[in-house]
């Protein structure tokens, strides 16, 4: 039996994996997230961190093209987007693999070992820190506290918690990934 576990259900969509950097912005059943989302906000700049979450959905990254077709849809200017996206560490602003693999090396999950989780990630997938498999699948980064420290080692895959991960477990959890 395995000790690892997903965490709670993931946010919408679950495990995307699928992305087109040069999809359009916003185009088909994302047209409607995106108009639902302008919905819940009194105004367009309101809705700036939703709709960049959405567009990284779709795109995979936060190139600056992509930046700046946000600040049109919500009237504002592409240094305000880019303002905002390159504060929080959630946005990509570089490409990267299909599924990214977030490991929370901070105090608690550091103390219960994630170095070597960290380690184990990066050898199974043959990559670097940041960089992207030769397959195009996983880019690895350390990441700061997941807010699961009572079950280290805490890992982000995409939109998608596991918890208490050990470098055993990694292999198959790797291998769950659609
Ligand atoms: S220290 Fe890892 S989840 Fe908090």
């Amino acid at each position: 039996m395995r000790d690892w576990h997903p965490a709670v259900a993931a946010a919408e969509p679950s495990q995307k994996a699928e992305r087109d950097p040069a999809a359009p912005l916003f185009g088909g059943v994302y047209r409607e997230r995106f108009e639902r989302i302008l919905g819940r906000y009194p105004t367009k700049r309101a809705a700036l961190l939703p709709v960049l979450h959405l567009a990284q959905e779709v795109r995979g990254w936060l190139a600056p093209e992509t930046m700046t077709r946000v600040a049109e849809l919500l009237d504002l200017t592409p240094a305000q987007v880019r303002a905002v996206a390159s504060f929080y560490t959630m946005f990509n602003l570089k490409p990267v693999g299909s599924y990214l693999v977030q490991v929370c090396t901070n105090i608690a999950c550091d103390l219960c070992g994630a170095g070597k989780v960290l380690e184990r990630f990066l050898s199974e997938t043959g990559t670097e820190p940041g960089a992207i498999s030769a397959d195009g699948r996983y880019t690895v980064v350390e990441t700061e506290c997941l807010g699961a420290c009572g079950f280290a080692t805490a890992v982000l895959i995409n939109d998608r918690f596991y918890e208490s991960v050990t470098p055993e477990n990694v292999p198959a959890l790797l291998a769950e990934l659609p």
